[in-house]
């Protein structure tokens, strides 16, 4: 059955890259990915394709017989309606197939070519698909990099084409969802340093904070985790497509530590010149650092806490009964 799965899935994106190739519409979607300053080398890399716009096409493809089409069924390529009509779940849209760590095909990213809604279609969780665990990227990543000295975390699936199409193979992409602890788990079993470049826009800024959170638990010592947000309107797309890789790792020097982004982003929403607002960064700050793994860090960010409050960490740890152990 799974086997079957990943040959299907595979099929999938191998016809919708042969429908670039083919397909009477293609040179609408050849000129949007010119247009968005794609190679045809970089294309071919990551297995792009289009699935055209008609409800039919994987359908009549793959799913002329009753099991195929359960299978598409179950993997999400088709869907059905109230009336029991199935049809093509991606329909006019630039595909990106997702591989897992193995390399095989498990999902699906689909962009508009316009302005339509929603912008990107991923294929839903199915049972080789688990949105959690899989970062777009990863594969080729690994194909390219003997030794991962760094991995770069980025938002969108196309920062991660562009930055490789510019000699940036380190780039991977969570999947419209921020990353989670089994996502950063991963990275920090194959790199000591993780660099999350973010738009500077609000999903950008609560993707890096929920980032955060979830590695703090893996914040072991020898680890690292830094943080660089874009200006509004730029992406690492925009930015390496205009600055190419030399600008764009210029730019990744900036990223601030994860101690540093800690403590700005508490205080961006806080006021602590009120004992209000003391307290709020004690009772926040607090059980966040508990959670840290390494020692080091640990206490390397009581310290800080201890130091913008005006006392001493020790001071600190009697002032409050650890919120962390009250609230499990
Ligand atoms: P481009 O406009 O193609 O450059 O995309 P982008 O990656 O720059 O888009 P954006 O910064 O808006 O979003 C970042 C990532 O969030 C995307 O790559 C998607 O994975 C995800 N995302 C964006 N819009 C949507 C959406 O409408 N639905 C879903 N499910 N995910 C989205
Ligand atoms: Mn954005
Ligand atoms: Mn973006
Ligand atoms: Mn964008
Ligand atoms: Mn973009």
């Amino acid at each position: 059955q799974q086997a079957d799965d990943y040959a299907l899935m595979d099929a999938c994106a191998k016809f919708f890259a042969s429908q670039l190739r083919q397909h009477p519409d293609k040179q609408r979607v050849i000129d949007y990915l010119k247009g968005r300053g794609l190679s045809g080398q970089i294309v071919k890399d990551f297995e792009i394709g289009y699935a055209p716009d008609a409800w039919d096409t994987v359908m009549k493809q793959f799913g002329r017989h009753k099991d195929a089409q359960s299978q598409l069924l179950a993997l999400k390529m088709i869907t059905e309606n109230d009336n029991g009509r199935r049809y093509d779940f991606f329909r006019d849209r630039i595909m990106f197939p997702i591989r897992d760590r193995r390399g095989r095909v498990v999902g699906f990213g689909g962009r508009v070519l316009d302005k339509g809604e929603p912008k990107y279609l991923n294929s839903p969780e199915t049972r080789i698909f688990h949105k959690g665990r899989e970062l777009y990227g990863f594969w080729q990543m690994k194909q390219a990099e003997q030794k991962i000295d760094s991995a770069v975390l980025v938002e969108g699936y196309m920062d991660v084409v562009a930055l490789a199409q510019h000699g940036v193979t380190n780039a991977v992409a969570s999947l419209g969802t921020a990353a989670t602890t089994e996502h950063l788990q991963l990275l920090f079993r194959h790199t000591p340093l993780v660099i999350c470049c973010f738009d500077g826009d609000r999903a950008g800024r609560d993707a890096a904070w929920r980032a955060l959170e979830n590695a703090l638990p893996l914040l072991k010592d020898g680890i690292d985790m830094r943080f660089l947000f874009l200006p509004d309107g730029e992406d690492p797309d925009s930015l390496v497509q205009r600055e190419g890789k030399q600008g764009f790792e210029e730019q990744l020097k900036q990223a601030r530590p994860l101690t540093d982004y800690f403590f700005e982003h508490l205080l961006d929403t806080l006021d602590i010149t009120t004992d209000a607002g003391k307290s709020r960064l004690v009772g926040t700050a607090k059980p966040l650092i508990g959670q840290v793994a390494s020692d080091f860090y640990r206490d390397l960010l009581m310290n800080r806490l201890a130091q913008l409050l005006g006392r001493d960490p020790a001071q600190l740890d009697q002032l409050v009964p650890a919120p962390e152990k009250a609230k499990v």
